[in-house]
């Protein structure tokens, strides 16, 4: 009986997440234009961190290469999987595609797309309750795109500045405000806490999560923003569509 137009936000998610898997997909399994270094740069897409199958530019693979060399294979197939079991199970990325993909349902008041319930009991919701696991893993996987952007800085000649710098950086602390607003997070920095007043620094900790956790979901469409500008970026310089803007170096 909702006569406002409720369907407008599961449809817009649909649209944005399908574009965005689409993309995602066709970038994984290019195998080229993921990286790029010069005199004062050294840029990776995060799309390809790291680098580990033997078609890796040897310059990308800052960690060895050890996965044969096919083009079913993404060369991330290390954390890609990893990267996307968090966001699968998230707690908010699991309220907008049950809303908008399997309509369960699909707005508030708005009667379920099935006839049956069964919640997150049974196989294969069931595993959604491993959201806490996949958020270690994206937890190192951050570090490792930590670990890209200062690197972004050193090229051939050594340090230098440019957008692509900004871009990556840019992308990395949004990733890391997106991981560590996760509610796993939060409650694996607060939860089962007795009194707050025992645990200081764990209580701060935990008020800074929770500010960030109430924004989880502008986080998480802002890193898949900043995940393809950045893919797109790295992308287009190298290529050769565009020059990186170089400020230093
Ligand atoms: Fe969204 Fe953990 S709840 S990443």
């Amino acid at each position: 009986m909702r006569t406002d137009r409720w369907w407008l936000a599961p449809l817009l998610t649909v649209i944005g997440l399908t574009a965005w898997v689409a993309y995602a997909t066709v970038r994984v399994f290019m195998q080229k234009w993921y990286f790029l270094d010069g005199p004062g740069f050294h840029y990776l897409t995060p799309f390809y961190s790291p680098c580990i199958s033997n078609g890796c530019d040897p310059r990308a693979a800052e960690f060895g290469t050890f996965l044969p060399d096919n083009p079913l294979i993404p060369y991330a197939a290390l954390s890609l999987p990893f990267l996307l079991l968090f966001r699968l199970t998230c707690y908010y990325y699991r309220r907008a595609y049950y809303r908008s993909f399997w309509m369960s349902p699909p707005a508030c008041a708005v009667p379920d797309g099935h006839k049956t319930y069964s919640g997150e009991t049974r196989f294969p919701l069931i595993f959604q309750n491993a959201h806490r696991y996949a958020f270690y893993a994206a937890f190192l996987i951050s570090l490792l795109n930590t670990w890209d952007a200062i690197i972004s800085f050193h090229g051939t000649d050594g340090f230098g500045f440019g957008l692509g710098n900004l871009v990556l950086v840019a992308n990395v602390v949004l990733l890391w405000a997106y991981t560590i607003s996760c509610h796993s997070c939060r409650h694996i920095i607060g939860g089962r806490l007795k009194h707050f007043s025992k645990h200081p620094v764990r209580y701060r900790m935990w008020t800074f999560v929770s500010r960030l956790n109430a924004k989880h979901m502008q986080l998480a469409w802002i890193t898949l923003a900043t995940l393809a500008i950045t893919d797109f970026y790295v992308m287009g310089v190298s290529a050769g569509w565009w020059n990186d803007l170089r400020f230093i170096n």
